[in-house]
């Protein structure tokens, strides 16, 4: 039931602090070492693997861009991401070493399905986040980790990304631990960090207000720009395709550093661009993120910067300024995505769109 929300997807973006730490919860054992009871690969099986695929479609192939940024940074194995709607069909190298990671909240998703058989007949090892118990994905797969959402209802994914971020996060510090790599040590220091994210994610809930009133004062616009960079990217993805499929608008997300390379002929007077900053603490990125704000601001887009506490570098450059709570830079999508859900639903709703059933859209696409 809607609880007295008028949205589903307005519950399920609030339910998100407590799927996320339904999701952590119970994951270390007394000696700090990470617990993922739906693991049937042992540590052994687990130390042969010398490469992961992470097939998905929609939102949960951006939780899969996520995975790849924290799975190879915390266990310095290749990870690629894929669309399991294209895997099957390019010949893709797989056996026995390589780990499938199949992501799908509904555990129904049909090209995601036929991804995992086809890599199960290549004998690779397929372990799926999931977060609907007993459904086909986990049944068909050699190990699962639940996502503990609870069950989502609304069309457009909010609380099931979010889960599938965490469950991406503990698979790869996981695998660090198997392996006994050096962020393997760190693993305890990280799931606190993880710890502290529902409060972050409660405070951008909080304050909601502020994307609402943006809403208000860009309802008549027709096109926005997402841009990211680093694991700031699959959030600008993410950002887009809420609002496409919600508010039915030209929305498109895409890496800072390709401005230059394209999208940057799009900007106009007015065109609403965002920019996920990421966290002070990466220098670098920084820098050029600071530039390419510049660059769009100076042919006339109105810049809504979403950027950690106490980073000022931006403001000058910025219409519209969204703090962020400071986390580790990989943690940062778990904050950085509420904004751009509040914002999608509440312009479809000015628009006067159904936001948990949008046009054309069903909860799980169970055919290819
Ligand atoms: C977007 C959305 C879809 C799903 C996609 C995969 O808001 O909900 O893009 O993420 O259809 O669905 P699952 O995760 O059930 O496989």
């Amino acid at each position: 039931e809607k609880g007295g929300y008028e949205w589903f997807m307005t519950k399920e973006i609030e339910e998100q602090p407590k799927a996320v730490a339904d999701t952590l919860l119970g994951r270390l054992d007394q000696d700090g070492h990470l617990q993922l009871d739906e693991m049937r690969l042992t540590d052994d099986e687990l130390r042969e693997i010398d490469k992961i695929i992470v097939i998905a479609c929609g939102t949960a192939s951006y939780a899969g861009l996520v995975a790849k940024y924290a799975i190879e940074h915390w266990t310095r194995i290749p990870c690629e991401v894929e669309l399991a709607s294209e895997f099957r069909y390019r010949d893709p190298i797989i056996d026995r070493s390589t780990l499938v990671v199949a992501i799908s909240q509904s555990g129904e998703t049909m090209d995601t399905l036929m991804a995992i058989r086809y890599a199960r007949q290549q004998r690779a090892r397929v372990l799926s986040i999931c977060n609907t118990n007993g459904s086909t994905i986990p049944r068909e797969s050699d190990a699962v980790i639940y996502t503990h959402a609870g069950p989502e209802v609304a069309v457009a994914s909010t609380k099931g990304f979010l889960s599938q971020v965490v469950a991406c996060y503990l698979l790869g510090l996981y695998l660090a631990q198997a392996k006994g790599v050096k962020y393997g040590d760190e693993i305890s220091s990280i799931i606190d960090e993880l710890h502290q994210v529902p409060a972050g994610i409660q405070r951008m809930i909080d304050e909601g207000d502020q994307v609402r009133k943006l809403a208000a004062e860009l309802v008549d616009r027709r096109s926005f720009l997402f841009l990211g960079r680093h694991v700031g990217f699959p959030v600008a993805l993410e950002g887009a395709l809420k609002l496409k499929e919600l508010a039915y608008v030209h929305a498109e997300g895409f890496a800072a550093g390709e401005l230059k390379h394209g999208p940057i002929a799009l900007v106009e007077k007015g065109l609403p661009m965002f920019v996920v900053v990421p966290p002070r603490a990466r220098d670098q990125l920084q820098e050029k993120i600071l530039s390419n704000i510049q660059e769009v601001r100076a042919r006339g887009a109105y810049t809504i910067v979403l950027v950690e506490d106490g980073d000022d570098s931006v403001v000058p450059f910025a219409d519209v300024v969204i703090r962020l709570p400071k986390v580790p830079t990989l943690l940062q999508p778990l904050v950085a995505t509420v904004p751009l859900q509040i914002f999608a639903c509440e312009l479809a709703e000015l628009l006067g769109h159904d936001v948990d059933q949008p046009r054309n859209l069903a909860k799980s696409v169970t055919v290819e």
